[in-house]
């Protein structure tokens, strides 16, 4: 039976890259599947260290923002990994199967530790391995995600391959779901993707900024000395990625969105650009203020949905224990 899960890092409020490349997407699979869970990434998180404070915060404020953008509790398991520990446990047995030179080829380890000092945690290096853990841990068969974890999806795959050579068919081989904004760019740089760490203010569109925000960030965008509104990922990158916002939070295809620009210049574009994605984010704006005034019932939600999870979770890792011969 059909399984879908996914994840994301508590790392303050979600981005309109993890909006368009996953948070939507989860929204619809909510709807049409009846076995989803989402996870609160609070283990992945702590590979790049914080203050406890602010990790505390931010998973209320992560689950706060996933449920005002419609993640319904009703409809899937929304619950915070480390409330979980058996996904800790069959990592550990899922890491004695995964071959190191393999994970210190995985790009994020290079961009994260490799290339500077070379100082990178376990945590960083064994972090796709947890991810394969808590997808394989419930036998899930789907993964939405955005682009940047289709190679993170390719090792769970592998690994789950090698668990049922090993020890007899038993995981899923898990599919990735990708949406078509698979890859929303940096508004500072259209060549790399939007992201929660990247230090320059402006690159990256929160789910909570307020309009002024919103117009400030689109209209520094950064795009290129055509002045028309084209879609080229390739040779125009900046414009085309705006193209492609727009179109994702109208629901309207970029043939039709093209139309509507037709004798726009990129300037002006970009404050019709800002003024759909304020029209998305105000509603889910102001819902996540109400629900970050009832902490009790944020942190409810994760504890309720982790007991629902564990009980899918023990009889999978019951038998996994069995099978590896601990039982
Ligand atoms: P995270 O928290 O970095 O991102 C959450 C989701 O948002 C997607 N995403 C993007 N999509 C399009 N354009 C972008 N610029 C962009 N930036 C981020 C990500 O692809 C992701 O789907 N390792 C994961 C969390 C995780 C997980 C899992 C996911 C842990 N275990 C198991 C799925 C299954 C991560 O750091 O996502």
């Amino acid at each position: 039976t059909d399984r879908i899960f996914s994840g994301i890092q508590p790392t303050g409020t979600p981005h309109l890259g993890n909006y368009l490349g996953a948070i939507q997407n989860w929204v619809n699979l909510q709807e049409k599947y009846n076995s989803v869970l989402y996870s609160i990434m609070d283990l992945h998180s702590l590979t790049m260290p914080k203050e406890p404070a602010v990790l505390r915060q931010n998973i209320l404020d992560t689950t706060a923002a996933i449920l005002a953008c419609g993640i319904d509790p009703k409809k899937c398991f929304l619950f915070r990994q480390s409330l979980v520990p058996e996904h800790t446990e069959l990592a550990w047995i899922l890491g004695c199967l995964t071959n190191v030179p393999r994970l210190l080829r995985l790009p994020q380890w290079k961009m994260k530790c490799a290339g500077q000092n070379n100082d990178g945690n376990v945590g960083l290096l064994t972090y796709p391995v947890l991810q394969a853990a808590d997808i394989l841990l419930y036998k899930s068969t789907h993964v939405p995600v955005g682009e940047d974890q289709v190679l993170h999806l390719e090792l769970a795959q592998d690994i789950a391959q090698h668990f049922n050579k090993k020890y007899g068919e038993f995981f899923p081989v898990p599919k990735a779901i990708l949406s078509t904004t698979k890859k929303i760019k940096s508004l500072r740089d259209p060549t790399v993707k939007m992201s929660k760490s990247d230090p320059q203010k402006l690159a990256t569109v929160n789910v909570a900024d307020s309009p002024e925000e919103i117009v400030l960030k689109f209209r520094k965008a950064v795009t290129d000395f055509t002045s028309e509104v084209t879609y080229d990922p390739s040779s125009r990158p900046g414009v085309s990625n705006l193209v492609s916002i727009h179109a994702a939070v109208t629901g309207l295809s970029i043939e039709e969105v093209l139309h509507q620009a037709v004798g726009l210049d990129t300037a002006h574009y970009k404050m019709v650009v800002a003024e759909s994605v304020i029209q998305k984010f105000t509603p889910i704006r102001n819902e996540i203020k109400k629900l970050q005034e009832d902490k009790t019932y944020l942190i409810k939600i994760l504890e309720t949905g982790a007991e629902k999870a564990k009980e899918l979770a023990t009889p999978i890792y019951q038998e996994v224990r069995r099978l590896v011969g601990f039982q």
